[in-house]
């Protein structure tokens, strides 16, 4: 008797400490969600609204065609298609997702960030070099390996991290992405190529260079792989 009072409330203490463990914001799932005072001609959005269950189909969760390589014949030499919940409206609130990858010979997937979501790699055809960066916190230590067939790499949520096909042919990467929606930064991309452009000045403080440097790249045709 005694044993089993003491057994239920050590339960209802772990309830206590589990539900208080569970009160945090939820994940932003979208790049901003911008508060505004009444509803009228706005959205609640965190993720999609959720279809009736009663009309969803299996096509709700499929795709097809991602045997077919992509185009790299781009600056980068690369050609990254995401399959997200804006093509398979199913991975709606499942925190999943995946990209294909294709990499002409000597094509880079350039310095990049997923701002929401950890990536697992695995190499199907070619040779990889790739890394990542982590944050000033751990002194912005690189860890970096050359990767073939069979291989899998993990990139940690929030990291720079890049692939660059050394392999004398063309290589093909798939990845999974522990969001619906993991977004991409390109770092180099976000920085030269932002609309309107950031101050020359700025760019040049930061990187230690001169503001000649920065107005030769902020030129540059800056397109996304
Ligand atoms: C990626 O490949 C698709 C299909 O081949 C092509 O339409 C698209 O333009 C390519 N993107 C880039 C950035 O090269
Ligand atoms: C980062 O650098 C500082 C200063 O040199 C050092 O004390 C610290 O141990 C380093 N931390 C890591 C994770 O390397």
């Amino acid at each position: 008797m005694m044993k089993s009072v003491r057994l239920s409330t050590s339960f209802a203490l772990l309830a206590l400490v589990l539900s208080l463990a569970d009160a945090y914001d939820p994940s932003p799932l979208q790049d901003i969600c911008v508060a505004v005072p009444e509803p009228h001609n706005a959205l609640f959005v965190n993720g999609k609204f959720c279809k009736n269950p009663s009309l969803t189909t299996a096509d709700d969760f499929f795709l097809s065609g991602l045997q077919v390589p992509r185009s790299t014949a781009n600056p980068v030499g690369s050609n990254v298609t995401q399959v997200t919940v804006d093509l398979i409206p199913g991975l709606n609130t499942l925190g999943i997702s995946l990209a294909r990858i294709d990499y002409g010979i000597g094509g880079l997937n350039p310095p990049h960030i997923h701002p929401r979501g950890t990536e697992v790699l695995l190499v199907l055809e070619g040779t990889l070099y790739l890394g990542f960066v982590t944050s000033n916190q751990l002194n912005n230590t690189f860890f970096e390996k050359v990767v073939h067939p069979g291989d899998v790499f993990v990139f940690p949520i929030g990291m720079i991290h890049f692939q660059l096909n050394i392999g004398k042919t063309n290589a093909v990467a798939i990845s999974s992405l522990s969001s619906q929606n993991p977004g991409v930064i390109t770092v180099a991309n976000a920085l030269f190529n932002a609309k309107p452009p950031i101050s020359p000045e700025v760019l040049a403080k930061g990187f230690q260079v001169d503001e000649k440097l920065v107005e030769t790249l902020q030129k540059k045709f800056w397109s996304n792989n």
